[in-house]
């Protein structure tokens, strides 16, 4: 073990695979597109798998397009959250696909439970607001409405609440007088697409961990 070369030989097998990011949508997939760019090409990183709630999710298109393994999973027959045999179906496919993280980007169902059991503190989400503030759907358009100054995005790990789970990392987002929610959710949505690929390699590498509630390690 101590011999020099048997020791190189064991990190060039270790560091050969690379991390496998599940991801999870039900929209466009901006945020798929921002991440499959960002590691297109990485010695560590990689999409293996997309999944979809729906049928015609333009996320499972953007996937198809770049050669991303995707696939439509029916969520059963609740409406904000999969069923059991659904939830079973989920764990099975990203298990197969050996995935080391479940990235959250557009899934409008909630996971609890069994799913969060089979990848402790291994799903990470984005929200387009800066948490706690504005949890729940369209959070851009609660912010504008509440009058705020300042929003943003966080990228935060999963936990049995609503986008309540440990924060990873936040961008901060003016709110112009002029804006719109369609506006404002754009700009919240460019800052994403640089804050989620950044979060998720410095998840993947161990330079951010998770501490009691916190998450340390930001900015590497
Ligand atoms: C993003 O704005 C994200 O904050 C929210 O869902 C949206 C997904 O957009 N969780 P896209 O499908 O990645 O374009």
């Amino acid at each position: 073990l101590s011999h020099p070369r048997a020791a190189g030989y064991k990190a060039e097998v270790v560091s050969s695979r690379k991390c496998r990011l599940g991801v999870l949508g039900s929209g466009k997939g901006s945020n798929f597109v921002a991440l499959a760019n960002a590691f297109s090409g990485a010695d560590q990183i990689e999409v293996a798998l997309v999944l979809s709630d729906l049928p015609n999710a333009g996320i499972l298109a953007r996937a198809q397009e770049r050669g991303v393994s995707n696939r439509f999973l029916p969520p059963g027959h609740f409406r904000t959250k999969l069923d059991e045999p659904a939830e079973r179906a989920y764990i099975a496919a990203l298990r197969e696909a050996e995935v080391d993280w479940v990235v959250l980007a557009g899934f409008m169902r909630i996971l609890k439970g069994e799913f969060l059991r089979a990848f402790p503190l291994r799903v990470v989400n984005i929200h387009p607001a800066l948490l706690p503030s504005f949890p729940g759907l369209a959070a851009w358009k609660q912010a504008l409405d509440y009058g705020v100054k300042v929003t943003g995005c966080t990228v935060h790990l999963v936990d049995q609440g609503v986008d309540t789970g440990p924060i990873v990392a936040q961008q901060t987002v003016p709110v112009l007088d002029s804006d719109t929610p369609e506006t404002l959710h754009a700009r919240i949505q460019e800052a994403e697409h640089t804050l989620y690929p950044a979060s998720i390699a410095a998840l993947a590498s161990g330079r951010v961990r998770v501490e009691g509630r916190r998450c340390v390690g930001w900015p590497a």
